[in-house]
C-alpha cells in the first residue's frame, strides 16, 4: 500500500528557516557534523547534497509532529481493531540511507540499493550456484592452483602451517555437520505448488484460498520421528508431513503427520514421550524402533496414548511410499474471514495414488536392502515426471457444534469421524521439483506451527501451545542463531521489514539509522499494518489459571475401539501382529501385562489375540479415568480403513521385476515390458547377474538388476516369462524361489507365463486363496498380451486376502 507523501499529512508545518545566503552557508557547515545541529534546521535550496539531505530529514521528521496512533493503543475496542501505523514517504532516498556515499558503486556493492526487500526474500535464483566452466577458488575467492597436495618443505618434508588453502579446506570440512533435529531427524523434501479449487473468502482471508486457480509455492518435508538422521526409512513409525506455503502474506507452515491423532494431550508430556521412544539412554538401543521397554512402559501408563497406538501398530506406520500416505494437521485450527468471524477447522491431505502399505516383514527386509527406500521413491518419481499429488480437504465446524461432540476438539488424541463432519476438498498440492541441494534445502528448512498468516489461527489445544514455542526454540540451536529465517529456503516470498537487527550470521544489510518504532527519521517506517496484518482471534478467557484438562479428555478408549472396529480383517490382523511383535520385544512381563490390560478396554478380541501371541492371559481391563463413558456419535468409520482409499494410480510408478536368463522368451519379455511402461509402471530386467542374456530368438537382453543386488522386497510385483525350462540358470539359483515366495508372502501380484508355472509348484505357491477362491494376484497365463492386462489390473494393490498367520509360504 502506498504511504502518504509528506504534503498529505495532517500536521501544521513549522516555519522553515529562511533561505538566505548566510543561512545556506551555515546550513552547509552544520550538515557536515554528526553531533549537533542548528536551532532552525538547514534550509532547502543550498544545492549541496549533504545539506539538502539534512533539510529533507528535517521535513520528514516534521511531518510526524506527534505519535498519532498513541491514543489508539488503549482500550478494548482499539485492541479489536488495530490501526495501521503512520508512515510518510521521505522526499529523497538520502533520508533513509545509511550514508551518502552509497552512490559509489562497485562490482561488489552493486548499484545503490533502493528502499527494498532483502535478497533472500523471493525466488531462490540469486543464491543458486553452479561451478560449470569455473575454476576452483578458496572461500575468499583466491584461485586454487593445486587441489591434490598440501604445501610441504620439500617433497618428503613436513607440511607447513602457512598452507591456508589446506587449513581452510579441512576446517570447513570439520564443521560441515549441524545438529540433527531432536525428532523427525530423518526426512526427505520436495518443492511444488498448491492450487486453490475455489475462493474460500466467506470463511478465511488466508492468501492461498482467495481465488480459484490461485497458485502458492510450497516446500514439503516428509520424515520419520524416532530414528536418527541416517536411520532407515521403513521403520514402524509415524511419518511427518510438513508443508511450508510461501504465501503473499508470509509463510504458513502446516506441520502435520500421516496420522490424525497424537500420543499425548499436553505439551508438558512431549519430552517424556520422546525420551521413552528414543534409544534407551544407557546403551543407545534400539535405533528407530518403538519395540523396547521404555516406550511401552511409558505408553502403558498413559492410557490417552491408546488411540494413537492403534494407528502406530497399523499399516499406516509402514507406508509403501510418501506418495501413498495421508497427511493431517492433527490439531483443530481456526479459519478467520475478513469480518473476523471464525470457523473451526481440521486439515487433511489425501494422496491421489491412494493409501498403501508395506507388509511388516517386507519393511524389515527393505531396511537392510535399501535404507533410503522412501527417499529414493520420492526422488525417482519426481525425476520421472510422476509428480506426487495430494488433495487438501477441511472439516469445518462451529464452536457450538463442537460443544455437542462426545469428545473435546482441543484433545489431540481424538479425531472427528468423517461420518460426523465430512471432509471438503479445497485444493491440490503437486510436488514437481526435487531440491538442488539436500543440506541447503531439506536439512536447513525450519518448519514451525507458529508460522500462521492472516486468516489462520490457533485454538487452545494444549499440545499445540507447546509446539508454538518448541520449533523456533529448537531451531535456534539447530541452525545456530536467530537469523535462520534468512536462510533462502526459509525466507518468505512476501517482503520482510521490521526493526529486528544483528545476531549471528545476519545476511540482510539494513540501510539507514532507524531500527526502532515509532520514529520520524525513517518516515515512521516500517509502520504497523493494523487490521490488514495478523490479528489474533479474540477468544475470550473463561476460567482461572490452573493446570489440568477438561473431563472429556479423560475418555481414552472410544476412538481406539472405533479405529479397530473400522479396519478390514487383514488390517486388524496386522494390528494384532504388530502389538505381538512389539510387546514380545519388551523384556519386562509386567509392562506387557499392563499394555494388555489397556487393550482389553479397546477390544476383547484384539487383547486375546495379542495375549495368545505372548503366551499370556488377558488381565483385568485397566481402570478407566472417567466414571461415565460418553456415547460416541458413530461406531464405524469406513473412512479409517486404508482399503477405502485405493486411489487412482494402479501400477503407475510402481516397480516390477521381469526375470530373465539365457533362453527366455524374448517376445514375451518385450510384450510385458512395453505394456508395463505404457501403464506408467517401472519394469526392470532381473538376472542372476547383471549383464547380457540371450533370448530364444537369439537376440540379447541386458539385465539391469540382479538377484544379488536388488532383493524382491524392493519390487511391487514380479513376472516370470516363459522359458523356465530353458532358463536353467534361474532354476538352479535358490534365490529365484525365495524371490517368488517373498512376493507371494508379501501379497504382491505374480505373473507366471508358459512353462514357467513349474516354478510356482517348486515354490509351493497355491493359486487359490485360503478360502478356496481363485487368487486374483496370481496370474498364470498362456497368451502374454492378454495375461499382462489381467496382471496390470491386479498389481496396483496388495492381495492381503491371501495372508495366513503363520504364512503358508
Ligand atoms: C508438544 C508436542 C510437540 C513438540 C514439543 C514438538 C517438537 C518438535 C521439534 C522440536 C521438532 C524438530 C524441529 C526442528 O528441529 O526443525 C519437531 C519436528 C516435527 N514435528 Fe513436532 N512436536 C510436537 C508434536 C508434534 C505433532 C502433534 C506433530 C504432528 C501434528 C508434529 C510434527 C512434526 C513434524 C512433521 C516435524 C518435522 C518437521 C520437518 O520436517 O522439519 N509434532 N517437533
Amino acid at each position: 500500500m502506498p504511504i502518504p507523501r509528506i504534503e498529505n499529512t495532517h500536521m501544521a508545518r513549522r516555519k522553515p528557516s529562511s533561505s538566505t545566503p548566510a543561512s545556506r552557508t551555515a546550513g552547509r557547515a552544520a550538515a557536515r557534523n554528526t553531533d549537533s545541529g542548528s536551532a532552525r534546521g538547514v534550509p532547502k535550496g543550498t544545492g549541496d547534497r549533504i545539506a539538502e539531505r539534512a533539510a529533507d530529514v528535517e521535513a520528514t521528521a516534521e511531518a510526524m509532529p506527534f505519535n498519532a496512533n498513541k491514543p489508539l493503543e488503549y482500550g478494548y475496542d482499539n485492541a479489536h481493531a488495530p490501526q495501521e501505523g503512520e508512515g510518510v514517504e521521505a522526499p529523497s532516498d538520502d533520508v533513509t540511507a545509511s550514508s551518502l556515499s552509497e552512490v559509489n558503486t562497485s562490482d561488489k556493492l552493486g548499484t545503490r540499493a533502493g528502499n527494498g526487500d532483502p535478497v533472500a526474500v523471493g525466488p531462490l535464483d540469486p543464491v543458486r550456484t553452479d561451478a560449470t566452466a569455473r575454476r576452483m577458488t578458496t572461500n575468499q575467492g583466491v584461485p586454487v592452483s593445486d587441489n591434490q597436495h598440501s604445501l610441504k618443505a620439500g617433497l618428503r618434508g613436513p607440511a607447513l602451517l602457512k598452507d591456508f588453502i589446506l587449513r581452510e579446506k579441512i576446517t570447513h570440512f570439520d564443521h560441515e555437520r549441524i545438529p540433527e533435529r531432536i525428532v523427525h531427524a530423518r526426512g526427505s523434501g520436495a518443492h511444488g505448488f498448491f492450487e486453490c479449487y475455489a475462493p474460500l473468502t466467506d470463511i478465511t482471508r488466508a492468501a492461498p484460498f482467495q481465488a480459484k486457480g490461485k497458485i502458492t509455492p510450497v516446500f514439503v518435508r516428509f520424515s520419520t520421528v524416532a530414528g536418527e538422521r541416517g536411520s532407515k526409512d521403513t521403520a514402524r513409525d509415524v511419518r511427518g508431513f510438513a508443508v511450508k506455503f510461501y504465501t503473499d502474506e508470509g509463510n504458513w507452515d502446516l506441520v502435520g503427520n500421516n496420522m490424525p491423532v497424537f500420543f499425548i494431550q499436553d505439551a508438558m508430556k512431549f519430552p517424556d514421550l520422546v525420551h521413552a521412544v528414543k534409544p534407551e539412554p544407557h546403551h543407545q538401543m534400539p535405533q528407530a524402533a518403538s519395540a523396547h521397554d521404555t516406550f511401552w512402559d511409558f505408553v502403558s501408563l498413559m492410557p490417552e496414548s491408546t488411540h494413537m497406538l492403534m494407528w502406530l501398530m497399523s499399516d499406516r506406520a509402514i507406508p509403501r511410499s510418501y506418495r501413498m500416505m495421508q497427511g493431517f494437521g492433527v490439531h483443530t485450527f481456526r479459519f478467520v474471514n475478513a469480518q473476523g468471524e471464525a470457523t473451526l477447522c481440521k486439515f487433511h491431505w489425501t494422496p491421489k495414488l491412494g493409501t498403501h502399505a508395506l507388509a511388516w516383514e517386507e519393511a524389515v527386509k527393505i531396511s537392510g536392502a535399501d535404507p533410503d527406500f522412501h527417499r529414493r521413491d520420492l526422488w525417482e518419481a519426481i525425476e520421472a515426471g510422476e509428480y506426487p499429488e495430494y488433495e487438501l480437504g477441511v472439516q469445518l465446524f462451529t464452536e457450538e457444534e463442537a460443544e455437542r461432540y462426545s469428545f473435546d476438539i482441543l484433545d489431540s488424541t481424538k479425531l472427528i469421524p468423517e461420518e460426523l463432519v465430512p471432509v471438503q476438498p479445497i485444493g491440490r498440492m503437486v510436488l514437481n521439483r526435487n531440491p538442488d541441494n539436500f543440506f541447503a534445502e531439506t536439512e536447513q528448512v525450519a518448519f514451525c506451527t507458529a508460522h500462521v498468516i492472516p486468516g489462520i489461527d490457533f485454538t487452545n489445544d494444549p499440545l499445540l501451545a507447546g509446539r508454538i514455542h518448541s520449533y523456533v526454540d529448537t531451531q535456534l540451536t539447530r541452525l545456530g542463531g536467530p537469523n535462520f529465517h534468512e536462510i533462502p529456503i526459509n525466507a518468505p516470498i512476501a517482503p520482510v521489514h521490521n526493526n529486528q537487527r544483528d545476531g549471528l550470521h545476519r545476511q540482510a544489510i539494513h540501510r539507514g539509522r532507524v531500527s526502532y518504532e515509532p520514529n520520524s527519521l525513517g518516515g515512521g517506517c516500517p509502520f504497523q499494518a493494523g487490521s490488514a496484518g495478523f490479528v489474533s482471534f479474540p477468544e475470550p478467557v473463561t476460567q482461572d489459571e490452573l493446570r489440568g484438562h477438561p473431563e472429556k479428555f479423560a475418555e481414552h478408549y472410544n476412538q481406539a475401539t472405533l479405529f479397530f472396529d473400522s479396519q478390514s480383517p487383514a488390517e486388524q490382523a496386522h494390528i494384532a501382529g504388530a502389538f505381538r511383535f512389539e510387546l514380545s520385544k519388551v523384556t519386562v512381563p509386567a509392562v506387557r501385562a499392563r499394555m494388555l490390560a489397556g487393550l482389553a478396554n479397546v477390544s476383547a478380541d484384539l487383547a486375546a489375540q495379542v495375549a495368545d501371541g505372548l503366551g499370556m492371559e488377558v488381565p483385568e481391563p485397566l481402570p478407566r479415568a472417567i466414571a461415565k463413558v460418553p456415547q460416541s456419535e458413530v461406531d464405524a468409520s469406513p473412512a479409517l480403513s486404508m482399503l477405502a482409499r485405493p486411489g487412482d494410480g494402479g501400477v503407475r510408478s510402481r516397480k516390477f521385476a521381469i526375470l530373465v536368463a539365457d533362453g527366455v522368451n524374448g517376445q514375451t519379455v518385450e510384450t510385458v515390458q512395453r505394456a508395463l511402461l505404457d501403464a506408467g509402471a517401472v519394469p526392470r530386467l532381473m538376472g542372476v547377474r547383471i549383464g547380457p542374456c540371450v533370448t530364444d530368438r537369439g537376440d540379447t537382453l541386458d539385465a539391469d538388476v540382479s538377484l544379488e543386488n536388488e532383493p524382491g522386497v524392493l519390487f511391487d510385483g514380479m513376472i516370470v516369462p516363459d522359458g523356465a525350462d530353458r532358463m536353467g540358470e534361474l532354476r538352479m539359483d535358490a534365490r529365484t524361489l525365495d524371490y517368488l515366495k517373498e512376493q507371494y508372502r508379501h501379497c504382491k501380484a505374480l505373473l507366471i507365463l508358459g512353462d514357467s508355472d513349474a516354478l510356482l509348484d517348486a515354490a509351493r505357491i497355491p493359486a487359490t486363496l485360503p478360502d478356496g477362491g481363485q487368487d486374483p494376484g496370481v496370474v498364470v497365463g498362456g497368451n502374454a498380451s492378454k495375461a499382462i492386462d489381467a496382471y496390470i489390473a491386479a498389481a496396483g494393490r496388495r492381495h492381503w486376502e491371501r495372508e495366513t498367520d503363520p504364512p503358508r509360504v
